[in-house]
This record gives structure tokens, sequence and C-alpha cells, in this order.
């Protein structure tokens, strides 16, 4: 029996909703278009700044766009300082979650006073204005600390998940130069303590220039590893208590000074590494986590992603602290120790606001509706969705059994390079499409085209391209303009020209757009298939796919075909209980067909209990093309279970 769910295709926001929203009034889009670049003077106001920029926007050198020129600001002071200072001391700033259930509360004034303690420290440390301080920490207080530390002294941070290896900690050290860390002793998962200072001891071996100064935080206490600290490796307390209660003043950072570098993966070679600014960027995060998330400072807010990502620099640290809101914090993975451990988190600290990314909405609803069930969600007002494509069950599955049907849902569609979220509905405006982010926000030019730069009709696949520069985009790659030129800006643009109209920001994704303006994204330009010269996003055939009942998770990828070109091969994870079911795979193939056509049908469904996926979640297509083709296997060091390719692939053979 095929499954796609109601027919439902869309959703208005709710009266209560829209009657208390930050942004109510469509109008906004009208005003932010006729009214460009001015318009994110509104996103600069969210901010305190030390002197008041005199351009908004300067872009007589595109595509090294410049905003708000001349202002001088600090992140640090605009996440605590003036909080501290406005009356809400006493408001929680974070409230942390440790995995073994132990918390830990920072109000404004908590925050205020041990980042002071850490900027003093780093300073005694030897770090100076404009070192790249590295931060290789997982989700403990310490980590957000320590970034608006170096925030407050004007060092840019560059944040290294926690997950990521020792050589992966190398290679970006090296790449920034950066001759300072702050890491930490272990942290707990699943109930064990994982030893995380020897993975970064074996990463600095592998730094190539001096390092001055390793900074650890003691998280295991009395589950540490017993392991003596090097030389230059300080114990983060012992520091706080010699510089307990120092005061140091913000430093004023001009707007276009780096606030942070973020290294993030390219399809090909080494990690890029993004450069963003105090001003634009700040401003960005702050703007949209005020008219997106629609926090205010009373709200609980919760993200649910790592600090290690973009997500959760701009959405669990810099937007929601500017706005001075609560952030929850949670060390640990959602299944531990049982699989409501997010849903007893949003009761026991009544979250209003929820955002998280599609793959943990599909496990979720792995795990089933009883985990939700058993818990009580009715403070959530609002929940989001970022990282990938959501498809429409997944989408309504969390709209009801979150939600309660009661909530909004932002699907926002960003990157690491565009600092902040970019197409998404408006939660106090916009009707929702399941699967369709939504328009571009308010003073966003995006557009769909073909591959001369024309747009496309509605209901076409395209390129998303961005026309316009705005204020939370990266300022260029580090050390790396030319690079950043070729990755972004080549592909649509006029690069003989000093014309910004001439220029045009590629993010590399595919997408369509619908009569009302609607996108829907439809994954990245290089996982687009092309079977017989018509153009597939693997996404939306995995979308597909998980429509039909009894199918978990799916990962589509194209594989080499005689006479199509390219076919279609699906890697299928089913729920619990479907295992045996007979007819699966024609109903799967059947799924495809009747979602997208013929074309999309797969030549080869594999049935799999785990997809090959990096540590930060995403999965490894690359792999599976490899096994489709029955190629060599590519380098499979990046990712968290590399055992499961080998056991695909035999699958694959057996089938064969
Ligand atoms: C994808 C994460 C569909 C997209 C913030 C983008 C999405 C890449 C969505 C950036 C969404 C992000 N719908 N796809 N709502 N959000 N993506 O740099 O392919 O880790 O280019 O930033 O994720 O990933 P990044």
């Amino acid at each position: 029996m095929e499954t796609r769910l109601e027919d439902e295709v869309a959703f208005e926001p709710p009266e209560d909703f829209v009657a208390q929203a930050n942004v109510s009034d469509s109008s906004i889009y009208d005003e932010f278009a006729a009214n460009w670049p001015e318009c994110w003077e509104r996103a600069a106001d969210l901010l305190d700044w030390d002197d008041e920029y005199e351009q908004v926007l300067d872009d007589s050198n595109p595509p090294f766009y410049k905003w708000f020129t001349e202002g001088k600001l600090n992140a640090s002071y605009n996440c605590l300082d003036r909080h501290v200072e406005n009356g809400d001391k006493n408001r929680a700033a974070i409230k942390w979650e440790g995995e073994l259930g132990e918390t830990r509360t920072y109000t404004y004034q908590d925050l205020y006073r041990e980042v002071n303690e850490f900027s003093a420290a780093l300073r005694a440390q030897g770090v100076e204005e404009d070192d790249v301080v590295t931060l290789y920490m997982p989700m403990i207080p310490e980590l957000p600390i320590a970034m608006l530390a170096c925030a407050r002294i004007g060092a840019p941070h560059s944040v290294v998940f926690a997950g990521f290896s020792a050589e992966a900690l190398a290679t970006r050290m090296n790449s920034a130069d950066s001759e300072y860390l702050v890491t930490c002793d272990g942290y707990y998962r699943r109930g064990d303590s994982l030893d995380h200072l020897d993975k970064a001891n074996e990463g600095l071996d592998g730094v190539d220039h001096d390092v001055e100064s390793v900074v650890v935080v003691d998280r295991l206490g009395g589950d540490g590893f017993d392991r003596d600290l090097r030389d230059n490796q300080h114990d983060w307390d012992d520091l706080l208590a010699e510089h307990d209660g120092h005061r140091v003043e913000p430093v004023e950072r001009d707007a276009e000074d780096m606030i942070f570098l973020m290294y993030t993966s390219g399809t090909t070679g080494q990690p890029k590494g993004v450069k963003h600014t105090t001003g634009g960027y700040l401003s960005y995060a702050a703007w949209t986590s005020h008219a997106v998330l629609d926090i205010e400072p009373e709200d609980t807010y919760w993200c649910s992603a790592d600090i290690g990502w973009i997500t959760g620099h701009s959405y669990i640290v810099y937007g929601p602290l500017a706005l001075g809101t609560t952030t929850v914090m949670y060390e640990g993975t959602p299944d531990y120790p049982e699989c409501d451990r997010l849903w007893e988190i949003v009761e026991k600290y009544s979250v209003d606001i929820f955002y998280t990314a599609p793959t943990a909405i599909r496990a979720f609803m792995k795990w089933g509706e009883k985990f939700p069930e058993s818990r009580d969600l009715s403070s959530l007002r609002l929940l989001g969705t970022v990282g990938e494509p959501i498809n429409p069950r997944a989408w309504k599955w969390y709209h009801e059994h979150i939600g309660n049907g009661e909530c909004p849902i932002v699907d926002t569609w960003w990157q690491t390079e565009t600092g902040g979220m970019m197409i998404t509905t408006l939660p106090g405006i916009s009707t929702m499409k399941p699967g369709a982010a939504g328009p571009p926000l308010p003073g966003i030019d995006a557009q769909i085209v073909d591959t001369t730069g024309d747009e496309v009709e509605a209901g076409r696949a395209g390129y998303l391209t961005v026309n316009k520069p705005w204020p939370g985009m990266l300022r260029t790659l580090y050390n790396n303009d030319e690079r950043y030129i070729s990755e972004y800006w080549e592909e649509y643009s006029d690069t003989d020209s000093d014309d910004p109209d001439d220029w045009v920001y590629f993010p590399e994704d595919g997408a369509k757009i619908d009569a009302d303006g609607y996108i829907t994204i439809l994954g990245r330009v290089d996982d687009v298939i092309n079977v017989s010269g018509h153009r597939l996003g693997t996404m939306e055939i995995e979308s597909a796919i998980v429509g039909v009942e009894g199918v978990a998770e799916a990962a589509v990828v194209g594989g080499t075909h005689d006479i199509k070109g390219e076919a279609v091969y699906a890697y299928v994870i089913t729920e619990d209980g479907y295992e045996g079911d007979s007819d699966f795979h024609e109903r799967i193939i059947e799924g495809v067909n009747d979602a997208i056509g013929p074309i999309a049908r797969p030549e080869e469904v594999v049935f799999t209990p785990e997809l090959p996926k990096t540590r930060s979640g995403k999965i490894m297509r690359r792999l599976l093309e490899d096994v489709a083709n029955g190629d060599e296997l590519g380098n499979t060091s990046t990712l968290r279970n590399p055992e499961i390719v080998e056991e695909i692939e035999s699958k694959v053979n057996a089938q064969s």
C-alpha cells in the first residue's frame, strides 16, 4: 500500500503565533526591496556600536564587499555587557545539560565574569589582537566562553568540530597559522568517557609551526585519563583562578575586522577557511534570530546543533546571545540514555523554540512517536530545520508529533559561507509548504538559473544564485582571494567587471522555484544525477523513497550506465519491523515512479542497516557512487562508520 500521507500541501501560521511574532507585516519584503541596501540598517540597529558606521555597503570592489564601513563594535560587548548593564544580568544566558544529567546555568552576569577572566588569561598567554585561536572542544560551556573571550580581545577563533580527527585539527591550525589552542581532556558519549586530549596532542604533533600555548579544560574530573600536561599546556581552572575577578575592556573592532574563521569542506582538496567579519556577521546573525527564529529575551531557545558547525556559531552562540535570550546547550546524543532525551530536555526547560536538522527528525520518526508522546512539549511555539532538504513526510511528522500541529516550521536554507539564513518562510507571515524552504528573506535577491545564467521557468530545476551581497556573507577564503572568486563567483559573474550587478554568488546548490516564488532546494550540484539527459536531484529521489511506508532513510547516487549515462542507485534503511517485507523493493520503485516519473526509477535498491556518514552527519555519497560503479573505494577516513561501506559493497555484489 502506498503512503503519501495527507494531501495537505500548505499550512498557515497559527493566529496566536502571528499575534506575537517579531515580524508579522508582509510589507517588509517590498520595504526591503525598495530600500536596498539601507534596509540592512534594521539588522545593524539590533547591535550597540561604539562608532556609527558611515556607509551601509561599500560595493566599489566586487566581490570584496564591505558592510557598515568605519563602524566600530565588539561582539562580546554586544552578547554580554549590554545585557548586564540593561538590568538583565540575572537572566540565564546558557542552560547547559551534560550527557550524564548534570546541569549548569550561567546567568548573563556569570558568563560576563567568566568571559572576562578567560580574556585576561588568553592575553596572559600572549594572545594579541588578530591572532587566530583554535578551539577544539565538544559541547561544554567553556566553548562559547572561549569564543566570546576571543571576540572580546579581537582574536578571531577557529572552532574545529570535536569529532574531527587529529589530522583535521593539524591541517586547520597549519592553514590558519594558529599558535594557540583551547581544548579539553575528554568528554562523554553514550556514557563512555572519550580521550580528547590524546587526539589533540596527536594533532599538535602535526602542526608545522611553534604552538605558544594550549589551554586544557578538565571536563572529566575523576573519570579523566590521568595524563600530565605538556610544558606549554595549562589547566583552564588554574588560569581562571589566576585571573579571578579580572576585567578586560572589550576591544573596539572595525566592522570589517575578522570575527572568526570556519573551515568547511569543498568539493575537492583542502578545507576552505571561510572568513566572517564582526559587523556584518553579528548583525545578520542577530537579525535572522529575531526575524526567523522569533527570539525574544524572555524565551528559552534551543538549537540542537553542535557549536563546531556554523549553525551552532550563529544560532547557539552569537544570534541568541546578542538578543539576550536563554540558549540551551546539550552535550550528548539524542538517544542517550533513551530515545526521548531531547523531549525530556524540552520538557525540563520549557523550551519555546527548537531548531534541529532533518536527519535528526528522520531518526525520531524511526524510533517512533511514543517517545515525544511521553513528554510535555506544550511549551514549544516555533520549530526550525536546517542543513539539508526536509521531505514533506518528515516535515509533517515534525509538525504533528513535536509541534502538536500548532507550531510554524521554518525550513531554513543557508551555508557556512552565508553566515546566516537566506531562504525560508517568515514564521509570522508566510504560508508553509512542506518540502519547500520558502522565498528568499527580505533583502535577499536569489534566483534559479540555467547554465547560462538565465532564469528558468517555475517548476524547472536549475541552479541557485544570489545576485546581491548581504551583510552575513563570507568576505573571502582565508589567505586565498583567488579561490574565493573561483569557488563562488566565477561561474556566473563577469569577473573583469567593477559593476556589482555583474557579480553573482553561486552556492553550488540545485533548486527549483514555484509560481509563488517558493524555492525547493534539490541538493548540492555535485549530487545531481543526469539520467538520459534529465537532471535529477538525488535529494528529490531520496525524498520520494523516504515517503514510502517503512523507509527510515535513503541515499541515492548516480552510477554509470551504458545507455542512460547515469542510473539511480538507492541505498535504503528500513524502519524497524519492515525488514522482511516482500514487496518492499517494488514499492520503493513505484514510489519514485509516482513522485517524480519513470526516469527516476532506481536501477538498484540496496537495503542497508546504516549509511556511510561524515562525522557531521552528512551522507558520503561519493563512497556510495564508488560502490555503485564497482570502483575502488575512495578515502573512508573521515567517516564516522567506515566499516559500513564494505558491508554495503558485499551486499551489492551478492545482489548482482
Ligand atoms: C544544504 C549549514 C536544503 C545545502 C547551515 C547547502 C540545505 C549546504 C538546507 C550548506 C535546507 C542547508 N534545505 N538544503 N534548509 N540548509 N542545506 O555549510 O546544500 O554545513 O549548500 O551549512 O547544506 O551546508 P553548511
